[in-house]
């Protein structure tokens, strides 16, 4: 007899924990470091237009094979596929993307946690800014801070997960996400205030094309559309799974719109905290990965009240990364249970000790494994696991996607239109140019991507 599948409790649940495997990282620290870099507002144009062209339909597609199917990555394409092919052994490299991701999230996520301790203790006041490069560094090359706290993550983590999707993830995502959104308007108007934060506003809402052709167009096209993969969490089946707890009320376009709409709202209000407060305090924000952990807190001890609100600060990127942590642990989890008889609460066990295990190289790969350069000199484990599933699985997972969802070997255009546009909301356009663009435009766009990913490397 077939197992009874756990739902959401309402649409808010649905929407929350899929924006909330969305929002993360890659909304409150990569994009306002990248667009920094790329040139502030005429980076952020480019990515909307990607997020609309490419982003939106990829999810739609994810959540309508997770819909038809009732099942994660881990069964959904056997279901689906027509009897002989071999879609689905892409699952053991969208399974392996989920892993792949909680490999080095689970050990940043304990960065922003310990920086939030830091902050809240007030060890950072006073220091200059050279002395608090040196204390992030201190950290990451402490081996057993950052194993402890990336072992606190994975616990608390799978702990949540532990009580069920409606009254562990779901209950936790909602409360986080509510809290998230009114942190960071409250650290938004905080930042707009500042004096000389017009200047930041500037830079990072007028288009620069200067900045732009310094770096090279192209550079900049590929890190728009990377940034538009990895902020949906597409490619890798990650938010396939959420479509597998929902009725069929609702038309998925209209679902994904709302789900990248939120995501933009986060990670556009991430650079008005971070971009005003930046200029006002004369600090460049064009420092790359450790914007948020050197050039931040440095902000925040010019800032009257800096503790308190540096501390706020790291709560709402603790609650960002957390959320996707959870959302992507439920994959996990689902993949057990989808795949053997097993209890949810024996798979969160198991994946717990596994996740552990394999996020040891990155959170061990700035002190005992950082002669560990697998991309060459000055790149770590860090960089690999990120190049893997940024550069590779979500790419090709994103094609793999599409092509499954519009050909006739695969699912086909038919059934793919049709559960997309069961229910009410968006319509998911039918005609001949939209089959053209979904079947022939948008899996070679995805391609260039992959394929420009490694050239710019
Ligand atoms: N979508 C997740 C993020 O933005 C992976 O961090």
């Amino acid at each position: 007899m077939e197992k009874k599948r756990e739902t959401f409790s309402n649409r808010l649940g649905f929407i929350l924990v899929s924006a909330g495997c969305a929002i993360g990282l890659g909304n409150v620290w990569r994009f306002p470091y990248i667009t920094g870099k790329y040139g502030g507002g005429a980076f952020v144009l480019l990515y909307l237009f990607f997020l609309v062209i490419l982003g939106i339909p990829v999810m739609t597609a994810e959540f309508a094979v997770g819909r038809a199917s009732r099942r994660s990555t881990a069964m959904s394409f056997e279901r689906l596929e027509p009897e002989g092919t071999k879609w689905h052994v892409y699952k053991w490299f969208a399974m392996a993307g989920n892993y792949l991701l909680m490999m080095y999230y689970t050990t940043i996520c304990g960065w922003l946690i310990l920086f939030f301790v830091k902050m809240l203790r007030g060890d950072f006041t006073g220091m200059s800014p050279n002395q608090i490069a040196a204390a992030f560094t201190q950290v990451t090359q402490n081996p057993w801070l950052c194993v402890g706290f990336m072992v606190l993550v994975v616990v608390l983590g799978f702990a949540i997960c532990a009580g069920g999707l409606q009254g562990g993830v779901e209950r936790i995502v909602k409360v986080m996400m509510t809290a998230l959104i009114v942190l960071m308007i409250v650290l938004a108007v905080n930042s707009v205030r500042l004096p000389g934060a017009s200047k930041g506003l500037r830079f990072y809402l007028t288009p620069n094309f200067h900045h732009m052709v310094q770096y090279g167009i192209g550079r900049t096209i590929f890190a728009a559309m990377g940034q538009a993969f990895f902020t949906l969490s597409i490619g890798i089946g990650a938010m396939a799974i959420f479509g597998s707890y929902i009725g069929k009320e609702k038309r998925l376009l209209g679902e994904s719109v709302t789900i990248s709409a939120l995501d933009t709202l986060v990670a556009i209000l991430a650079g008005l905290i971070i971009f005003p407060a930046c200029f006002a305090y004369g600090v460049t924000p064009t420092a790359g990965p450790s914007l948020i952990f050197i050039t931040l807190p440095n902000v925040f001890n010019h800032m009257p009240h800096g503790q308190i609100w540096g501390a706020l600060f790291f709560v709402f990127m603790t609650f960002a990364a957390l959320s996707t942590v959870l959302a992507v642990f439920q994959n996990i989890v689902s993949y057990a249970t989808d795949l053997t008889s097993v209890s949810v609460k024996k798979a969160c066990l198991i994946n717990g000790a596994v996740v552990i295990l394999l996020s040891l190289p990155c959170a061990l790969g700035f002190s005992v494994l950082s002669g560990v350069h697998p991309m060459g000199v000055g790149t770590t484990i860090l960089d690999f696991e990120d190049f893997i599933l940024s550069n590779n699985l979500m790419p090709i997972g994103s094609m793999i996607y599409l092509l499954f969802c519009v050909t006739k070997s695969g699912w086909g255009y038919d059934g793919f239109i049709h559960e997309a546009n069961e229910g009410e909301g968006l319509r998911m356009p039918e005609g001949g140019v939209s089959k053209i663009y979904l079947t022939y435009v948008l899996p070679f766009v995805v391609f260039c991507v992959f394929l420009g990913g490694y050239l710019i490397h």
